[in-house]
């Protein structure tokens, strides 16, 4: 039984193929990335895998269940958290509350039950502070300290993809679906961002499936790299492979595929 695996998955919008007979398999603690022009079908299959779309047809199990045809809350329930590409905060919530609210999931006790009911040393209490605790940790782990107690609305773009990252860190998910967690950062908070990937994936144990457009964090994070045109899955490998697979070199890199001593800088979007 694989960890997760994604078997001929297609969705049809009216006329419109977004994905076609798209599969993969991941084991538990890999990096996989997605990568693809724009308009291939990355986030749809994001949709796909989380509940938001009903896949035209195919299968996503994670754990060896199904979970097509779940609802969003159960998918996440089980233990699959996800950013959106277009950030999706409280902007006129603290950096804290935000986390809070991804780590509610959690809560036996319910969302808004501390508010009401809250007897010192009791069950609510106790399960509060916990949460809490796990929260400041992921303020620690992603440097968020200077932006714990401010709306998330006023801070600087790349911090507020962190934020989205620290929210779907709060939920403990076993599998993370990243939507472009670096677009809209300057190269340092890049950098930054793919040392943590590697520690999400060490010290979390959490499996990470990742859609990127830049060529440099994905040879440099994943074991495999699925690539989609037009929502067909063009080539799945290892870096090495596909970054020499012909049809991706000309559907996707152009002739700005990255060598091995470039890094791939150039193939930035
Ligand atoms: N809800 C929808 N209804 C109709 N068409 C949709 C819907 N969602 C996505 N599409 C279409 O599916 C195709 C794939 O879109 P998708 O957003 O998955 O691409 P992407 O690979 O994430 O692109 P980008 O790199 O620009 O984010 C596009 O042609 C898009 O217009
Ligand atoms: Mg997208």
């Amino acid at each position: 039984m694989s960890f997760f695996q994604v078997k001929d998955l297609s969705m049809i919008f009216g006329g419109l193929t977004a994905l076609s007979q798209v599969s993969l398999e991941m084991d538990q603690g890999s990096i996989v990335a997605v990568i693809g022009p724009n308009g291939a079908g990355k986030t749809t299959l994001f949709n796909c895998i989380t509940g938001l779309y009903k896949p035209s047809s195919g299968s996503v199990r994670f754990k060896g269940r199904e979970i097509v045809g779940r609802r969003p809350h159960q998918i996440a329930a089980l233990g699959i958290g996800r950013t959106f590409q277009n950030i999706e905060l409280f902007s006129k919530m603290t950096t804290l509350d935000n986390l809070l609210l991804g780590r509610h999931l959690h809560m036996r006790t319910g969302v808004w039950s501390g508010a009401t009911f809250f007897r010192r040393g009791s069950r609510a209490a106790k399960e509060e502070i916990a949460h809490r605790k796990k929260v400041e940790e992921i303020i620690d782990f992603l440097d968020l300290q200077h932006a714990r107690d401010r709306f998330v609305g006023g801070l600087p773009y790349g911090v507020q993809k962190k934020v989205e990252l620290g929210r779907a860190l709060a939920m403990e998910p076993e599998l993370l679906l990243l939507d472009e967690p670096v677009a809209g950062m300057n190269l340092e908070e890049k950098q930054d961002l793919i040392f943590w990937l590697g520690d999400i994936q060490a010290e979390y144990g959490i499996t990470l499936l990742v859609i990127e457009h830049d060529m440099r964090l994905v040879m440099e994070v994943s074991d495999q790299i699925m690539v989609l045109n037009y929502g067909q899955p063009i080539a799945y490998g290892s870096p090495q492979e596909v970054q020499n697979h012909p049809e991706v070199l000309k559907a996707y890199l152009g002739d700005q595929a990255p060598d091995a001593d470039d890094g791939g800088e150039a193939a930035h979007a």
